[in-house]
Protein backbone atom coordinates (compact mmCIF):
# COMPACT_ATOMS: atom_id res chain seq x y z
CA UNK A 1 0.00 0.00 0.00
CA UNK A 2 1.32 3.08 0.56
CA UNK A 3 4.84 3.88 1.30
CA UNK A 4 5.59 3.46 4.92
CA UNK A 5 6.23 7.36 6.91
CA UNK A 6 7.44 8.40 10.15
CA UNK A 7 4.80 9.83 11.77
CA UNK A 8 3.60 8.01 15.20
CA UNK A 9 0.62 7.18 16.45
CA UNK A 10 0.05 8.48 20.08
CA UNK A 11 -2.33 6.25 21.56
CA UNK A 12 -5.03 7.62 23.08
CA UNK A 13 -6.82 7.15 26.45
CA UNK A 14 -3.86 4.89 27.09
CA UNK A 15 -3.86 4.42 31.43
CA UNK A 16 -7.96 4.40 30.93
CA UNK A 17 -7.76 1.28 29.01
CA UNK A 18 -5.70 -0.30 31.35
CA UNK A 19 -7.40 0.23 33.98
CA UNK A 20 -10.84 -0.37 32.10
CA UNK A 21 -9.30 -3.61 31.19
CA UNK A 22 -8.27 -4.90 34.67
CA UNK A 23 -4.88 -5.81 33.16
CA UNK A 24 -3.31 -8.35 34.84
CA UNK A 25 0.58 -10.28 34.91
CA UNK A 26 -0.02 -13.63 32.99
CA UNK A 27 -3.59 -12.60 31.33
CA UNK A 28 -4.33 -12.92 28.01
CA UNK A 29 -5.56 -9.93 25.73
CA UNK A 30 -6.52 -9.14 22.04
CA UNK A 31 -6.21 -5.66 20.99
CA UNK A 32 -8.52 -5.88 18.18
CA UNK A 33 -6.76 -2.34 16.02
CA UNK A 34 -3.09 -3.00 16.10
CA UNK A 35 -2.64 0.75 14.69
CA UNK A 36 1.05 0.90 15.81
CA UNK A 37 1.18 -0.76 18.61
CA UNK A 38 1.05 1.48 21.43
CA UNK A 39 -2.10 0.36 23.27
CA UNK A 40 -0.65 -3.35 22.80
CA UNK A 41 2.79 -1.96 23.84
CA UNK A 42 0.94 -1.31 26.91
CA UNK A 43 -0.79 -4.04 27.45
CA UNK A 44 2.40 -6.25 27.11
CA UNK A 45 3.92 -4.29 29.73
CA UNK A 46 1.07 -4.29 32.38
CA UNK A 47 -0.10 -8.10 31.94
CA UNK A 48 4.51 -8.99 32.42
CA UNK A 49 5.50 -11.73 33.19
CA UNK A 50 3.12 -14.25 31.66
CA UNK A 51 1.05 -12.03 29.17
CA UNK A 52 -0.01 -12.98 25.91
CA UNK A 53 -1.62 -10.84 23.50
CA UNK A 54 -3.17 -11.10 20.25
CA UNK A 55 -2.70 -8.23 17.80
CA UNK A 56 -5.12 -7.73 14.87
CA UNK A 57 -5.44 -5.08 12.09
CA UNK A 58 -6.63 -5.26 8.09
CA UNK A 59 -3.97 -2.75 6.89
CA UNK A 60 -0.36 -4.43 6.17
CA UNK A 61 1.21 -1.37 6.94
CA UNK A 62 0.14 -1.50 10.27
CA UNK A 63 0.80 -5.06 10.73
CA UNK A 64 4.80 -3.89 9.61
CA UNK A 65 5.03 -1.23 12.16
CA UNK A 66 3.59 -2.92 14.99
CA UNK A 67 6.06 -5.64 14.09
CA UNK A 68 8.96 -3.31 14.60
CA UNK A 69 7.33 -1.92 17.60
CA UNK A 70 6.79 -4.61 19.62
CA UNK A 71 9.22 -7.19 18.65
CA UNK A 72 11.01 -7.08 21.82
CA UNK A 73 8.07 -9.05 23.53
CA UNK A 74 9.11 -12.14 21.32
CA UNK A 75 7.18 -15.39 22.01
CA UNK A 76 4.23 -12.82 24.20
CA UNK A 77 2.56 -11.51 20.87
CA UNK A 78 0.76 -12.84 17.76
CA UNK A 79 -0.13 -10.48 14.80
CA UNK A 80 -2.03 -11.42 12.38
CA UNK A 81 -3.12 -9.05 9.51
CA UNK A 82 -7.21 -9.59 8.95
CA UNK A 83 -10.39 -7.82 8.95
CA UNK A 84 -11.75 -8.42 12.60
CA UNK A 85 -14.88 -9.30 11.10
CA UNK A 86 -13.10 -12.76 11.36
CA UNK A 87 -12.54 -12.78 15.14
CA UNK A 88 -13.69 -15.24 16.26
CA UNK A 89 -12.42 -17.60 13.21
CA UNK A 90 -8.94 -15.99 13.97
CA UNK A 91 -9.35 -16.54 17.95
CA UNK A 92 -10.73 -20.18 16.85
CA UNK A 93 -7.46 -21.11 14.37
CA UNK A 94 -4.99 -19.61 16.58
CA UNK A 95 -6.57 -21.54 19.62
CA UNK A 96 -6.21 -17.97 21.63
CA UNK A 97 -9.72 -18.41 23.77
CA UNK A 98 -11.04 -17.53 26.40
CA UNK A 99 -9.55 -14.16 26.71
CA UNK A 100 -9.00 -11.69 29.99
CA UNK A 101 -9.61 -8.63 27.99
CA UNK A 102 -10.57 -7.14 24.17
CA UNK A 103 -9.68 -3.66 23.18
CA UNK A 104 -11.36 -1.58 20.22
CA UNK A 105 -9.75 1.38 19.15
CA UNK A 106 -11.69 2.32 16.00
CA UNK A 107 -10.78 4.84 12.91
CA UNK A 108 -7.54 5.59 11.66
CA UNK A 109 -4.07 5.55 13.26
CA UNK A 110 -2.19 8.86 12.18
CA UNK A 111 0.62 7.54 9.85
CA UNK A 112 -2.74 6.50 7.98
CA UNK A 113 -4.01 9.79 7.86
CA UNK A 114 -0.44 11.13 6.79
CA UNK A 115 0.40 8.35 3.82
CA UNK A 116 0.40 9.49 0.63
CA UNK A 117 -1.88 6.95 -1.36
CA UNK A 118 -4.40 6.04 1.44
CA UNK A 119 -6.69 8.97 0.39
CA UNK A 120 -8.20 8.96 3.80
CA UNK A 121 -7.40 12.60 4.17
CA UNK A 122 -8.34 15.83 1.63
CA UNK A 123 -5.26 18.05 3.46
CA UNK A 124 -2.99 15.82 0.81
CA UNK A 125 -3.94 15.40 -2.80
CA UNK A 126 -4.06 10.98 -3.86
CA UNK A 127 -6.12 8.69 -5.22
CA UNK A 128 -9.31 7.91 -3.74
CA UNK A 129 -8.57 4.83 -2.03
CA UNK A 130 -9.83 5.10 1.52
CA UNK A 131 -9.56 1.35 1.95
CA UNK A 132 -8.25 -0.53 5.18
CA UNK A 133 -6.74 -3.43 3.25
CA UNK A 134 -5.59 -3.69 -0.47
CA UNK A 135 -7.54 -7.31 -0.60
CA UNK A 136 -10.77 -4.86 -0.37
CA UNK A 137 -12.90 -4.76 -3.81
CA UNK A 138 -14.26 -0.96 -3.21
CA UNK A 139 -12.74 2.07 -3.06
CA UNK A 140 -14.25 5.41 -2.57
CA UNK A 141 -13.71 6.43 -6.28
CA UNK A 142 -15.79 3.18 -6.90
CA UNK A 143 -18.38 4.50 -4.77
CA UNK A 144 -18.37 8.68 -6.28
CA UNK A 145 -17.76 7.30 -9.66
CA UNK A 146 -20.55 4.99 -10.17
CA UNK A 147 -23.53 4.89 -7.23
CA UNK A 148 -26.69 6.88 -8.08
CA UNK A 149 -27.39 10.61 -6.78
CA UNK A 150 -30.18 9.53 -4.50
CA UNK A 151 -27.66 6.83 -3.14
CA UNK A 152 -24.49 8.82 -2.38
CA UNK A 153 -26.80 11.41 -0.86
CA UNK A 154 -28.15 9.00 1.43
CA UNK A 155 -24.84 7.58 2.34
CA UNK A 156 -23.61 11.11 2.70
CA UNK A 157 -26.69 12.13 5.43
CA UNK A 158 -26.27 8.53 6.93
CA UNK A 159 -22.56 7.86 7.55
CA UNK A 160 -21.83 11.89 7.36
CA UNK A 161 -24.55 13.53 9.43
CA UNK A 162 -24.27 15.99 6.65
CA UNK A 163 -26.80 18.60 5.82
CA UNK A 164 -26.02 19.51 2.53
CA UNK A 165 -25.63 15.63 1.52
CA UNK A 166 -28.28 16.69 -1.52
CA UNK A 167 -26.17 19.12 -2.59
CA UNK A 168 -22.76 17.50 -2.41
CA UNK A 169 -24.62 14.48 -4.48
CA UNK A 170 -25.70 16.14 -7.19
CA UNK A 171 -22.46 18.26 -7.41
CA UNK A 172 -20.55 14.93 -7.25
CA UNK A 173 -22.43 13.30 -10.49
CA UNK A 174 -21.99 16.78 -12.48
CA UNK A 175 -18.51 16.90 -11.82
CA UNK A 176 -17.62 13.21 -12.32
CA UNK A 177 -15.22 11.23 -12.85
CA UNK A 178 -13.55 12.11 -9.88
CA UNK A 179 -9.97 10.84 -9.06
CA UNK A 180 -8.41 12.44 -6.15
CA UNK A 181 -9.16 13.51 -2.10
CA UNK A 182 -8.25 17.17 -4.17
CA UNK A 183 -10.94 16.99 -6.89
CA UNK A 184 -13.61 15.48 -4.48
CA UNK A 185 -12.64 18.04 -1.76
CA UNK A 186 -12.59 21.38 -3.99
CA UNK A 187 -16.17 19.83 -5.43
CA UNK A 188 -17.70 19.55 -2.08
CA UNK A 189 -16.23 23.09 -0.96
CA UNK A 190 -18.69 24.44 -4.03
CA UNK A 191 -21.61 22.46 -3.24
CA UNK A 192 -21.58 23.77 -0.02
CA UNK A 193 -20.80 27.30 -0.87
CA UNK A 194 -16.99 27.16 1.16
CA UNK A 195 -16.14 26.29 4.60
CA UNK A 196 -18.57 28.22 7.42
CA UNK A 197 -17.59 26.55 10.46
CA UNK A 198 -14.53 25.27 12.58
CA UNK A 199 -14.81 21.79 10.48
CA UNK A 200 -13.73 21.55 6.65
CA UNK A 201 -16.55 21.09 4.32
CA UNK A 202 -15.87 17.95 3.06
CA UNK A 203 -14.60 16.28 6.69
CA UNK A 204 -18.22 14.53 6.63
CA UNK A 205 -18.86 13.16 3.35
CA UNK A 206 -15.11 12.28 3.47
CA UNK A 207 -16.12 10.00 7.02
CA UNK A 208 -18.86 9.02 4.61
CA UNK A 209 -17.23 7.53 2.29
CA UNK A 210 -14.88 5.85 4.28
CA UNK A 211 -17.29 4.00 6.53
CA UNK A 212 -18.91 2.81 3.53
CA UNK A 213 -15.62 1.21 1.84
CA UNK A 214 -14.75 -0.46 4.69
CA UNK A 215 -17.82 -1.87 6.01
CA UNK A 216 -17.14 -0.29 9.15
CA UNK A 217 -20.97 -0.16 11.46
CA UNK A 218 -21.74 -3.92 10.15
CA UNK A 219 -18.24 -5.04 11.01
CA UNK A 220 -18.42 -3.43 14.24
CA UNK A 221 -22.12 -5.10 15.34
CA UNK A 222 -20.35 -8.10 14.28
CA UNK A 223 -17.14 -8.46 15.93
CA UNK A 224 -18.54 -6.83 19.27
CA UNK A 225 -20.77 -9.99 19.35
CA UNK A 226 -18.41 -11.99 18.70
CA UNK A 227 -15.94 -10.74 20.90
CA UNK A 228 -18.22 -11.42 23.59
CA UNK A 229 -18.41 -14.97 23.15
CA UNK A 230 -14.34 -14.84 23.58
CA UNK A 231 -14.48 -13.51 26.90
CA UNK A 232 -13.85 -15.54 30.26
CA UNK A 233 -16.12 -15.10 33.16
CA UNK A 234 -15.31 -11.61 34.32
CA UNK A 235 -13.42 -10.62 30.86
CA UNK A 236 -13.41 -7.32 29.87
CA UNK A 237 -14.58 -5.67 26.79
CA UNK A 238 -13.35 -2.18 25.95
CA UNK A 239 -14.27 0.12 23.20
CA UNK A 240 -13.01 3.39 21.67
CA UNK A 241 -14.81 5.54 19.09
CA UNK A 242 -14.61 8.69 17.85
CA UNK A 243 -17.48 9.41 16.13
CA UNK A 244 -21.34 9.19 17.30
CA UNK A 245 -22.64 6.57 15.11
CA UNK A 246 -19.94 3.86 16.38
CA UNK A 247 -20.22 4.89 19.61
CA UNK A 248 -24.00 4.71 19.31
CA UNK A 249 -23.36 1.17 18.29
CA UNK A 250 -21.30 0.16 21.18
CA UNK A 251 -23.89 2.41 23.66
CA UNK A 252 -26.83 -0.32 22.48
CA UNK A 253 -24.98 -3.02 22.16
CA UNK A 254 -23.49 -2.89 25.67
CA UNK A 255 -27.61 -1.99 26.97
CA UNK A 256 -28.57 -4.99 24.95
CA UNK A 257 -25.90 -7.65 26.00
CA UNK A 258 -26.23 -6.03 29.95
CA UNK A 259 -30.45 -6.88 30.63
CA UNK A 260 -32.13 -10.08 30.89
CA UNK A 261 -35.03 -9.48 28.82
CA UNK A 262 -35.53 -7.79 25.42
CA UNK A 263 -39.06 -8.00 25.25
CA UNK A 264 -41.03 -5.07 23.87
CA UNK A 265 -42.71 -3.10 27.74
CA UNK A 266 -46.04 -4.04 27.13
CA UNK A 267 -45.13 -8.10 27.31
CA UNK A 268 -45.75 -8.96 30.84
CA UNK A 269 -43.81 -12.27 31.29
CA UNK A 270 -40.60 -12.62 29.43
CA UNK A 271 -41.05 -14.58 25.96
CA UNK A 272 -37.56 -13.70 24.71
CA UNK A 273 -35.52 -15.64 27.07
CA UNK A 274 -32.48 -13.24 26.87
CA UNK A 275 -30.21 -13.38 29.57
CA UNK A 276 -27.93 -10.37 30.38
CA UNK A 277 -24.09 -11.14 28.96
CA UNK A 278 -22.50 -8.31 30.14
CA UNK A 279 -22.66 -5.71 33.14
CA UNK A 280 -20.94 -2.18 32.01
CA UNK A 281 -18.29 -1.19 33.70
CA UNK A 282 -17.88 2.46 32.61
CA UNK A 283 -21.35 4.30 34.32
CA UNK A 284 -20.13 7.63 32.92
CA UNK A 285 -18.59 7.44 29.43
CA UNK A 286 -14.69 8.14 29.63
CA UNK A 287 -13.04 11.13 27.47
CA UNK A 288 -9.87 12.52 27.84
CA UNK A 289 -8.47 15.02 30.37
CA UNK A 290 -7.66 18.20 29.07
CA UNK A 291 -3.94 18.23 29.48
CA UNK A 292 -4.42 15.03 26.99
CA UNK A 293 -6.68 16.77 24.23
CA UNK A 294 -3.95 19.31 24.34
CA UNK A 295 -0.73 17.07 23.75
CA UNK A 296 -2.57 15.21 21.24
CA UNK A 297 -5.71 16.79 19.72
CA UNK A 298 -6.85 13.60 17.49
CA UNK A 299 -7.84 12.00 21.06
CA UNK A 300 -10.57 15.09 21.54
CA UNK A 301 -13.19 12.78 20.02
CA UNK A 302 -12.70 9.66 21.56
CA UNK A 303 -15.02 8.21 24.01
CA UNK A 304 -14.40 5.26 26.09
CA UNK A 305 -16.71 2.46 27.19
CA UNK A 306 -16.01 -1.02 28.92
CA UNK A 307 -18.17 -4.03 29.33
CA UNK A 308 -17.64 -6.89 31.93
CA UNK A 309 -18.95 -10.53 30.68
CA UNK A 310 -20.88 -11.90 33.68
CA UNK A 311 -21.92 -15.56 32.36
CA UNK A 312 -20.48 -18.25 35.12
CA UNK A 313 -18.35 -21.15 33.65
CA UNK A 314 -21.50 -23.22 34.60
CA UNK A 315 -23.82 -21.37 31.91
CA UNK A 316 -20.84 -21.04 29.48
CA UNK A 317 -21.35 -25.18 29.53
CA UNK A 318 -25.15 -24.94 29.40
CA UNK A 319 -25.13 -22.36 26.12
CA UNK A 320 -22.11 -25.10 24.69
CA UNK A 321 -24.55 -28.09 25.78
CA UNK A 322 -27.74 -26.69 24.16
CA UNK A 323 -25.70 -25.67 20.64
CA UNK A 324 -24.58 -29.19 20.72
CA UNK A 325 -28.07 -30.23 21.04
CA UNK A 326 -26.65 -32.64 24.43
CA UNK A 327 -27.75 -32.66 27.80
CA UNK A 328 -25.81 -29.95 30.40
CA UNK A 329 -25.50 -32.96 32.66
CA UNK A 330 -23.14 -34.60 29.88
CA UNK A 331 -21.41 -31.58 29.63
CA UNK A 332 -21.34 -30.59 33.73
CA UNK A 333 -20.33 -34.17 34.14
CA UNK A 334 -17.51 -33.40 32.84
CA UNK A 335 -15.86 -30.53 34.74
CA UNK A 336 -13.02 -32.05 35.68
CA UNK A 337 -11.79 -32.62 32.10
CA UNK A 338 -10.53 -29.78 30.89
CA UNK A 339 -9.76 -31.01 27.56
CA UNK A 340 -13.48 -31.92 27.01
CA UNK A 341 -14.35 -28.40 28.26
CA UNK A 342 -12.29 -26.51 25.60
CA UNK A 343 -13.59 -29.12 22.92
CA UNK A 344 -16.83 -28.31 23.61
CA UNK A 345 -16.44 -24.50 23.76
CA UNK A 346 -14.23 -24.80 20.47
CA UNK A 347 -17.20 -26.19 19.00
CA UNK A 348 -19.82 -24.05 19.95
CA UNK A 349 -17.22 -21.23 18.86
CA UNK A 350 -17.65 -22.23 15.67
CA UNK A 351 -20.99 -23.32 15.86
CA UNK A 352 -21.53 -19.48 16.68
CA UNK A 353 -19.21 -18.71 13.76
CA UNK A 354 -21.48 -20.58 11.35
CA UNK A 355 -24.40 -17.76 12.32
CA UNK A 356 -24.51 -14.88 9.84
CA UNK A 357 -22.05 -12.04 10.87
CA UNK A 358 -21.03 -8.87 9.39
CA UNK A 359 -19.25 -8.58 5.65
CA UNK A 360 -16.52 -10.83 4.93
CA UNK A 361 -13.59 -9.27 3.16
C1 LIG B 1 -6.99 4.29 15.86
S1 LIG B 1 -6.04 3.07 15.10
C2 LIG B 1 -5.45 2.11 16.44
C3 LIG B 1 -4.24 2.69 17.09
C4 LIG B 1 -3.65 1.78 18.15
N1 LIG B 1 -4.56 1.59 19.25
C5 LIG B 1 -2.33 2.31 18.66
O1 LIG B 1 -2.21 2.57 19.86
O2 LIG B 1 -1.41 2.48 17.86
C6 LIG B 1 -7.20 2.01 14.38
C7 LIG B 1 -6.58 0.85 13.60
O3 LIG B 1 -7.63 -0.10 13.40
C8 LIG B 1 -7.52 -0.65 12.13
N2 LIG B 1 -8.86 -1.11 11.78
C9 LIG B 1 -9.98 -0.38 11.62
N3 LIG B 1 -11.03 -1.16 11.31
C10 LIG B 1 -10.54 -2.42 11.27
C11 LIG B 1 -11.14 -3.69 11.02
N4 LIG B 1 -12.45 -3.81 10.72
N5 LIG B 1 -10.38 -4.79 11.12
C12 LIG B 1 -9.05 -4.70 11.44
N6 LIG B 1 -8.42 -3.52 11.66
C13 LIG B 1 -9.17 -2.40 11.59
C14 LIG B 1 -7.00 0.47 11.26
O4 LIG B 1 -6.33 -0.06 10.13
C15 LIG B 1 -6.06 1.19 12.23
O5 LIG B 1 -4.75 0.73 12.09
Amino acid sequence: MGSLVKTTHIPVLSREVIETLGVLPGGRYIDCTLGSGGHSQAILEHSFPGGQLLGIDADPDAVQRSENKLKSFDKSVLIVNDNFVNLRDICVKLDFFPVHGILFDLGLASPQLEEDGRGFSFQHDAPLDMRFSPTQRTTAADIVNTYPEIELARIIKTYGEEIHSRQIARYIVQKRPIHTTGQLAEIIEQATGGRHGKIHPATRTFQALRIVVNHEMENLESALSQAVSLLGFGGKIVVISYHSLEDRIVKHFFQKESKDCLCPPEVLKCVCGHKANLKIITRRIITPAFAETEMNPRSRSAKLRGAERIITPTQQYEEAAEQLNCSVGIVTGHWRRPGLIEKLRKTFLSMQHNKPTGHQK
